[in-house]
């Protein structure tokens, strides 16, 4: 994880499945509005830790279906699995803390004997995971016996009930807790202690990231019952933990504003655009800002006006060009004729944009290069590309913005990339 030279400003380690990812909000609004505010003000400085429940398997799944960022750290399967990067390369040194006093086997032979434990999905079952599910009411009584079990039969656990409905098993020294503190502790040796960190979370396996020294946690407002109970019994009085009033990603938002971690206004939240300059000026906000202007545009959100175009035009080299992905050029011009006919063309349908993981290098003075990708939704289709843009900040004040000097885009997928001639740009 070298990404960042060094401490990240503040690092999020969030749940998934009802915490980033809200399974009642169809159109996914609140995670949108998390991805604006985090690609617009923080993914340049900051760290994305998704911590979830969820095996490698169904992890990816759920990225197919939801309009997820890519994370810089994913740990998964509980705490039991830590991978950095787009390519996920996993952490050996966390593989072998694990492997202390855990026998998998003796674990499935003692869990055989009680008919209350139903297996989990083949795919679930992982190399320190072992998952069932089992009905509230006989949890409890389960979870005792079945951990005294484990320990006469030598084996240290952890046994975490979820959701009402999972149980799983790990090493002792597992959970989601521990592969934060075990993060923790690596950034610390390197020198690279986040400033903040923020934990976020809605269910049982959640409760020990409350537990990490120095945190801020926010249980979303939609938290299960026995992650609100487990915070009334252990950690009522911890001024650095709330309750937030709103759901998942916007519960998120919330508590980055309540503990006043940084920007705390999604993009997303501010309809005229010159109203959301904020102080300290990032190029990765012009990117998300430009993007959601052409989603607002081709909704038909907002009113037709050519003073938009020849606003956008005003911020444009007269000789910038705009490589659309079908490997066309395109002049400025060009590009202000596509959008003038796109108005209004994705009206009534569930049509979204966002990017992801923007990257920004000064490369010259006043001269910046920003790397990203952007995605598209349209009903059901999907689609993405890889973007370059240079942008410069020369002779203007920061409260104009940037000057787009150049922008390239190349489909992600090459596979039916031609037949999308509806693309704008
Ligand atoms: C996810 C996993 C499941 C686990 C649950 C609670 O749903 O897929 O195996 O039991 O999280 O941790
Ligand atoms: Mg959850």
């Amino acid at each position: 994880m070298d990404r960042l030279s060094s401490s990240a400003r503040v690092m999020i380690v969030s749940d998934l499945d009802h915490t980033m990812v809200d399974h009642h909000d169809s159109e996914n609004l609140s995670l949108l509005r998390f991805n604006a505010l985090w690609e617009a003000y923080y993914r340049h400085d900051s760290l994305l830790v998704f911590s979830t429940g969820r095996s490698p398997t169904l992890y990816k799944e759920l990225r197919k279906e939801k309009p997820m960022l890519t994370p810089d750290i994913t740990i998964m399967s509980v705490g039991t699995e830590i991978t950095y990067d787009t390519s996920m390369v996993p952490d050996e040194g966390w593989v072998e803390v694990l492997n202390q006093k855990w026998d998998r086997n003796i674990v499935m032979e003692e869990t055989s004997k009680f008919s209350e434990l139903k297996l989990q999905a083949e795919t679930e079952q992982r190399p320190h995971k072992v998952s069932f599910y089992v009905q509230k009411d006989k949890a409890q009584e389960v979870m005792k016996t079945l951990s005294d079990k484990l320990v006469k039969r030598g084996l240290d656990v952890k046994i975490i009930y979820s959701g009402g409905m999972d149980l799983d098993i790990l090493p002792q020294g597992a959970g989601k807790g521990q592969a934060l503190a075990y993060l923790h502790k690596k950034f610390k040796t390197e020198g690279k202690l986040p400033q903040n960190t923020l934990v976020c979370g809605d269910s049982g396996n959640d409760a020990e990231l409350f537990t990490i020294p120095e945190v801020h946690g926010v249980m979303v407002s939609n938290a299960q019952e026995e992650l609100l109970h487990w915070h009334a019994e252990n950690a009522k009085n911890n001024p650095k933990v709330i309750h937030a009033t709103e759901r998942c990603a916007s519960g998120i938002i919330q508590a980055i504003g309540h503990f006043n971690l940084g920007p705390s206004i999604s993009p997303r939240d501010v309809m005229d655009s010159s109203d959301s300059v904020p102080e300290n000026f990032e190029p990765g906000h012009d990117i998300v800002r430009f993007f959601l202007f052409l989603e607002r545009w081709r909704r038909a959100e907002m009113e037709y006006s050519e003073l938009y175009l020849a606003g956008l035009k005003a911020l444009s080299f007269p000789s910038s060009a705009f490589v659309h992905p079908s490997g066309i050029e395109q002049s400025i011009l060009d590009c202000t004729n596509a959008l003038r006919s796109s108005y209004g063309d994705e009206q009534g349908k569930q049509y979204r944009v966002w990017v992801d993981q923007v990257t920004t290098t000064e490369i010259g003075s006043n001269i910046w290069l920003l790397k990203f990708n952007k995605w598209e939704i349209s009903g059901d289709e999907r689609r993405g590309c890889i973007a370059t843009v240079l942008l410069s900040s020369k002779d203007l004040s920061p409260s104009e913005g940037f000057t787009w000097v150049h922008m390239h885009q190349t489909w992600v997928d090459g596979a039916g990339a031609k037949d999308h001639t509806d693309w704008v740009c």
